[in-house]
């Protein structure tokens, strides 16, 4: 609040001193300090869940494995037979509850449309936390309840929560963000992910909360950002453009007032207003509307396309098996440990760095880096593999190291953090909520059928399986170069009017 009066007071000297702020404001404006908290207390409640549960199981991985290996024992103990149970079920299980989360992320992405109209944006992400709360109970009270299934539940419901995050979250930023910090602000939500990564990396070691009597916390201490959201988000305002959609024109007016610190905000105002009457002769956009229409189709296939590549790069391989990849590159299992925390520093570094150059080198920049970076890492790293595993020489060793979070860098200059704000950027408000479902369920499905499906073509082709992922890079980078148009600083009719021409063409 404080803040706020401040910039009135400046903007006012300014105004007296004769400067036209007006036009200033449209063309370049800056954080508010209540724009950083509506960023926050989205950001920071739910980019949480999707980082935190995508990494907390790897860690304690061993430390499951036994406990399902004990539940099972006591169970047959209890039905009367002296069983072991067999190390092939035990992986079931366990792989179970690794994607079962993905799986879940899969029904929350594609409920995302539903969600953020019928409870707004801001009621979407407050009613979201149920999943979390659910979640916790399941997680923390299934060691005591000697309930594998309480697990499984637990991780099918953040999973919910984490795919209707993805959606809702970045529909929300890009809708209260200004234009041209439109990118750096929807980027916060791939960096709070790191974040959130690295977090349950650290608190998962051993030594910390990933051991025997203490994983039900690790997996429950997810009701924290549940709560801030739950303290934080009410004072926030529901996004302007969504409450114009609605027809609620004067709190739209007095939610833009409160973002932007300033009652200046017509031209802001001019641009909703006119996409929105763009679109009424359009009325509600229906799935058939979505998948014929050109206008809608070129965009569609465009975020679906992205949403498939920043999955299919196999950045997730690569994070669920780092430490595996490590080992299999004769690292010591302390080492292996240690590279996977550095991964994941050196992600939040990169992502950081990536939410500032956005802005100033565009999307599809730094989209085509990215991509182009991964394929010349991914075959280096199919040489470097097999290399490693054979030689004696130190430096081929770590070469497989240095590799892997190289990759992670590259990813993380574009491919991590833009497609989950370029499909809001691509769509216009009526048709906004459909296709962040289509993307972003289709992005959890990606991501779940890579997470069943590497280890097994891991198996099946050792190291050679990146040479898949080399291909599959290719094709995107093609399809980036030609297909994606450049997004930054243009209004969200100024990208429709591309998708226009294109479908002339
Ligand atoms: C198995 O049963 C024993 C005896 O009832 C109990 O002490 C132990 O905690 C159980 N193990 C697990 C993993 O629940």
């Amino acid at each position: 609040m404080a803040k706020c009066d401040e910039d009135e007071k400046i903007k006012m000297a300014e105004f007296k001193n004769g400067k036209n702020h007006s036009t200033a404001t449209s063309k370049t404006q800056n954080v508010t300090i209540h724009l950083f908290l509506a960023t926050f207390a989205a950001v920071v409640g739910s980019a949480f869940q999707h980082g935190y549960n995508t990494g907390v199981v790897n860690a304690p991985v061993k430390i499951l494995e036994k406990w399902i290996r004990e539940v099972l024992k006591n169970q047959s103990i209890a039905a009367g037979e002296i069983g072991v149970a067999s190390e092939t079920f035990v992986n079931v299980i366990l792989a179970t509850i690794v994607s079962v989360f993905c799986f879940g992320g899969m029904i929350g992405g594609l409920c995302v449309g539903v969600v953020s109209e019928i409870f707004g944006r801001k009621g979407g992400i407050l009613f979201n936390n149920i999943f979390v709360f659910v979640s916790a109970l399941l997680m923390g009270f299934a060691k005591s309840q000697e309930s594998i299934m309480m697990l499984i539940i637990g991780r099918l419901f953040i999973g919910v929560n984490a795919g209707i995050n993805a959606g809702l979250i970045p529909m929300y930023l890009s809708e209260i963000s200004p234009l041209n910090l439109r990118g750096m602000i929807g980027s916060s939500y791939q960096l709070i992910i790191t974040v959130s990564i690295l977090l349950s990396q650290i608190l998962g070691l051993e030594s910390i909360l990933g051991n025997e009597n203490h994983w039900p916390i690790l997996l429950s201490l997810i009701v924290v950002p549940a709560f801030l959201q739950l303290v934080l988000m009410p004072a926030c305002v529901e996004s302007p453009k969504y409450l114009w959609s609605k027809g609620q024109e004067q709190s739209a007016i007095e939610a833009l007032h409160w973002l932007r610190c300033t009652s200046d905000v017509q031209s802001e105002l001019d641009l909703i207003k006119s996409e929105s009457d763009a679109q009424k002769s359009a009325g509600k956009i229906t799935l058939s509307q979505m998948l014929t229409n050109p206008m809608l189709r070129i965009p569609m296939i465009i975020s679906i396309v992205i949403m498939l590549a920043q999955q299919l790069s196999g950045i997730n391989a690569v994070i669920f098996y780092s430490t595996k990849i490590f080992k299999s590159a004769n690292l010591s299992d302390d080492m292996a440990q240690i590279g996977t925390i550095a991964m994941g520093a050196m992600n939040v570094a990169m992502t950081l760095a990536s939410s500032i150059l956005v802005e100033a080198a565009g999307r599809k920049t730094l989209l085509l880096i990215g991509f182009v970076g991964m394929l010349i890492d991914t075959i280096l790293l199919t040489i470097a593999l097999p290399m490693a595993k054979s030689l004696e020489s130190d430096v081929i060793k770590y070469m497989p190291v240095v590799l892997v979070i190289g990759f992670v860098v590259i990813f993380a200059v574009g491919p991590g953090s833009i497609p989950w704000f370029l499909v809001s950027e691509l769509f216009m408000q009526n048709a906004r909520p459909m296709a962040t479902s289509i993307a972003v369920g289709i992005n959890w499905s990606a991501n779940f059928f890579v997470g069943l499906g590497f280890p097994i073509l891991h198996s099946a082709m050792n190291s050679y399986v990146f040479v898949l992922f080399a291909f599959l890079q290719l094709l995107f980078t093609i399809f980036i170069l030609k297909k994606v148009p450049e997004t930054k600083n243009k209004t969200t009719e100024e990208i429709s009017a591309i998708f226009r021409q294109m479908s002339y063409e």
